[in-house]
């Protein structure tokens, strides 16, 4: 488990350089804006999902958008259930043999400030065979201030420093999203956006 997860780690960061190219931001920008001052958080968890009977009754894993960083799925090998949301449609995310899905959590949205965006997924309860998946999380440190890359906003929101996203604590959005994980996260941004400029927490710290 362990050298799997510096594997994993270091595939997280190689694909999160990937992400800084596209988005012309320099090579290492997402990892430092993650790191805090202890390095990201990276946890693994695995589920198991038993077939149901009754599928229309239950969810396997109700919608959310992941809270972290960048994630990496292994998937069953032959049961399906992962669906994400696409255009107002839910989308199967088929059984993949040797491929790993690579989802997009709210902090990377916020960073990148909505050019890459954390999508909405579930998992839909099955009638046959067991589902098991191995997820990895690569998150930002408890401590990382997270907000939007200067180069990602735009002309007058920089000048007037309104970006549309907010800047935060990341384990100040964690104590949110515990208790709103199945919500949409637009409010969870707006709730963000408000403690920033409440007077009580005054600003945040960044030097
Ligand atoms: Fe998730």
């Amino acid at each position: 488990m362990k050298e799997f997860a510096v594997k994993l780690e270091k595939l997280a960061e190689e694909l999160m350089d990937l992400l800084c190219e596209n988005l012309g931001l320099e090579k290492g920008y997402l990892k430092k804006a993650i790191y805090g001052s202890n390095g990201p958080n990276f946890g693994t968890k695995v589920s198991n999902y038993p077939p149901c009977p009754k599928p229309d009754l239950i969810k396997g894993l109700r919608a959310h958008t992941d809270a972290g960083g960048i994630i990496l799925l292994f998937q069953d090998d032959k049961v399906s259930g992962l669906q994400l949301l696409k255009d107002g449609q839910w989308v199967d995310v088929p059984p993949m043999r040797h491929s790993i899905v690579v989802n997009l959590g709210d902090q990377i949205e916020v960073i990148t400030n909505g050019k890459y965006k954390s999508v909405l997924h579930r998992v839909v309860a099955q009638t046959d065979g067991n589902r098991m998946s191995i997820a990895s999380f690569y998150n930002p440190g408890n401590d990382a201030v997270i907000y939007p890359a200067t180069a990602l906003v735009e002309g007058e929101a920089k000048e007037a420093d309104e970006a549309a996203y907010p800047k935060f604590v990341f384990e100040d959005y964690m104590k949110l999203y515990a208790a709103l994980k199945f919500q949409a996260k637009e409010p969870r941004f707006q709730a963000m956006k408000a403690m920033e400029s409440s007077p009580n927490l005054g600003p945040i710290a960044t030097a």
